[in-house]
């Protein structure tokens, strides 16, 4: 049986859960949105765990797709897994980089041996990606992703969020 899923409305950064999962970019050095967040709130010692990571594993950045943890500082989950999702094209099906992100992410979290993972909506801010179909690929790769994760809650920053979300769990 696969994770159970929740959704919960509110800031990703106050989630209480073994691991919450930051849309980064391939750079890990920070940005804007969940990532600004995420740094902000937990503080100095997860840039420095990302920059020892560049500096050990990702000389040239983590891929597309990819995802990594460190230390969640002074979040109160327990790690930071750090995914990069596409940027979202109207030209090019890049689905299946975004399916990578909640898929790679799973596979770290059950290396870590989480339990409960709190996800973002990966793309659908900066990165352009339409909610529906946002949605509809977070909900299918996660029931279809074979995990010992117990529990997946998506964390929508707002209620139209929360809806379409909803809306694809069905
Ligand atoms: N908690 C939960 N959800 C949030 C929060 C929050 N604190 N803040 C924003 N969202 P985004 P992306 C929602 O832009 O599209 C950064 O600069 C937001 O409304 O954080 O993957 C990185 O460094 C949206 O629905 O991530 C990359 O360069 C969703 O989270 C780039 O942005 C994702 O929005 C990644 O862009």
């Amino acid at each position: 049986m696969g994770p159970r899923i929740t959704l919960v409305q509110g800031d990703i950064t106050a989630e209480h859960a073994d691991a919450v999962v930051n849309a980064a970019n391939s750079s890990l050095l920070g940005g804007g949105g969940v990532d600004g967040a995420i740094h902000r709130r937990g503080g100095p010692e997860i840039l420095a765990a990302c920059e020892q990571l560049r500096r050990t594993h990702y000389g040239k950045g983590l891929a597309t797709g990819r995802a990594v943890a460190t230390t969640a500082g002074r979040l109160p989950a327990t790690h930071v897994i750090h995914t990069v999702g596409p940027v979202y094209s109207r030209h090019e099906d890049r689905s299946e980089l975004l399916a990578s992100c909640y898929r790679e992410s799973l596979r770290v979290a059950d290396e870590l041996g989480a339990r409960t993972v709190a996800f973002p909506a990966i793309s659908t801010g900066i990165y352009g990606w339409p909610m529906d179909d946002g949605a509809r690929i977070a909900v299918e790769t996660v029931r279809t992703t074979p995990t010992a994760v117990e529990e997946v809650r998506f964390v929508l920053f707002d209620a139209a969020a929360h809806a379409v979300f909803a809306a694809a769990l069905g």
